[in-house]
């Protein structure tokens, strides 16, 4: 059943993990010993060393400055259309509502590369990535398909589309290298999300921002991640960093991608976080649930207070689940419509 969740997931970038159910305990390298003063340059270099204790360097993209889009950029001609038998009917008098958000969606890690670009530290995928290769099918995201540089072209790819919305996450890493409260904030990478913001709405596409697709610095993995309470305040301080900074472009927030799912996985994929919090696998998703949760209704109070105090924009702020409403299998019978609807309150809460 997860697996079938998790390869909805994450169809829309080149990095698939696959089989996390495969993964166990003694494939797993010692986390990094954790950093929680100081912040210096070495102590960046020691977190990526451990990312890099694989033998498996972090390497560079061909392209590491950003590319202007091509003056004579066309896009390809339309595919014939796929039409099923349900879609036969005339749909041309079906409108989309007024307001509708129609677009394309990614999230950073499988799309951004330049993992050791504006001092940006190590997350969760980047050492699992390169220390335990099997979890991503042997890839990293070291390049994936460098939007880090490409950003302008790709914009203008998803402009000539005909969309009018792109979702993306911001790399908590990218912004606290260290990923705590502590963690001294890296301006490039700030700097990186407001071209990229820029940009966008230039273009006339509305950026939708995620906070958190899964990416947690390594740095608080080695406390226990989403495993340790503390979490809640870290992911609130760098919630309040990004809103203050990005609240008065961006007006769709979304604070965790798919939770469910995260929680539920997190002791297999994307690794297995034993050595910390000490939790059994079985209880991993009844730890990591409760700190997942109130980090988001924190966070969702800290964003409604910024607007109150007019700080930033009002804007709209959820989080995003992998939910589903199953029809019931007989409408008539009272108890496949109570199952139905128990199946959708169990996903949707
Ligand atoms: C850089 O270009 C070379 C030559 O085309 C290629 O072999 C190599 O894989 C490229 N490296 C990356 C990281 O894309
Ligand atoms: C577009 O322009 C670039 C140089 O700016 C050139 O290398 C490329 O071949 C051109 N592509 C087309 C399809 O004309
Ligand atoms: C579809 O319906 C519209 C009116 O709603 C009509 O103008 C058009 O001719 C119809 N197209 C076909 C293929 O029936
Ligand atoms: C939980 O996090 C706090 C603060 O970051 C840290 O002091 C503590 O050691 C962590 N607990 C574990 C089990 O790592």
């Amino acid at each position: 059943m997860w697996s079938a969740l998790l390869r909805t997931t994450v169809l829309s970038g080149a990095l698939v993990p696959v089989a996390y159910t495969q993964i166990s305990p003694p494939d797993f390298p010692p986390l990094p010993v954790p950093i929680t003063s100081g912040y210096t340059q070495t102590d960046l270099d020691q977190l990526w060393q451990s990312v890099e204790q694989s033998g498996i360097p972090v390497v560079k993209a061909n392209i590491t400055r950003v590319l202007e889009p091509l003056a004579n950029f066309s896009v390809s001609p339309e595919p014939p259309r796929f039409r099923p038998a349900y879609l036969q009917a005339n749909t041309s008098s079906v409108k989309l509502p007024k307001g509708f958000l129609y677009g394309v969606s990614t999230s950073a890690t499988q799309v951004e590369g330049a993992v050791k670009e504006g001092g940006r530290g190590p997350s969760s995928w980047d050492w699992v990535c390169h220390n335990v290769p099997s979890t991503c099918s042997g890839q990293t995201p070291d390049v994936v398909v460098n939007e880090y540089y490409l950003y302008k072209q790709d914009i203008q790819r998803v402009k000539a589309m005909g969309v009018n919305t792109f979702s993306f996450s911001f790399a908590w890493s990218r912004i606290l290298p260290f990923g705590g409260k502590g963690s001294p904030v890296s301006e490039e990478g700030l700097q990186f999300y407001d071209n990229f913001i820029d940009e966008l709405l230039k273009n006339g596409i509305e950026p939708v921002a995620t906070l958190f697709h899964w990416d947690t610095p390594i740095n608080l993995m080695s406390q226990g991640g989403f495993l340790n309470r503390s979490i809640v305040e870290d992911f609130n301080n760098y919630a309040s960093i990004v809103f203050q900074r990005y609240g008065n472009k961006v007006k769709t927030w979304i604070t965790f991608n798919e939770p469910l799912a995260y929680c539920a996985v997190y002791s297999t994929f994307p690794f297995d976080p034993s050595q910390k919090g000490g939790a059994s696998a079985a209880l991993t998703p009844f730890i990591c649930a409760p700190n997942l949760i109130e980090a988001h209704a924190t966070a969702v109070q800290t964003y409604r207070g910024l607007v109150s105090q007019g700080k930033i924009a009002k804007g709209k702020i959820s989080i995003k689940h992998d939910g589903q409403k199953p029809l019931p299998f007989d409408p008539d019978s009272e108890s496949d419509r109570q199952v139905a609807d128990r199946v959708a309150d169990f996903f949707e809460g």
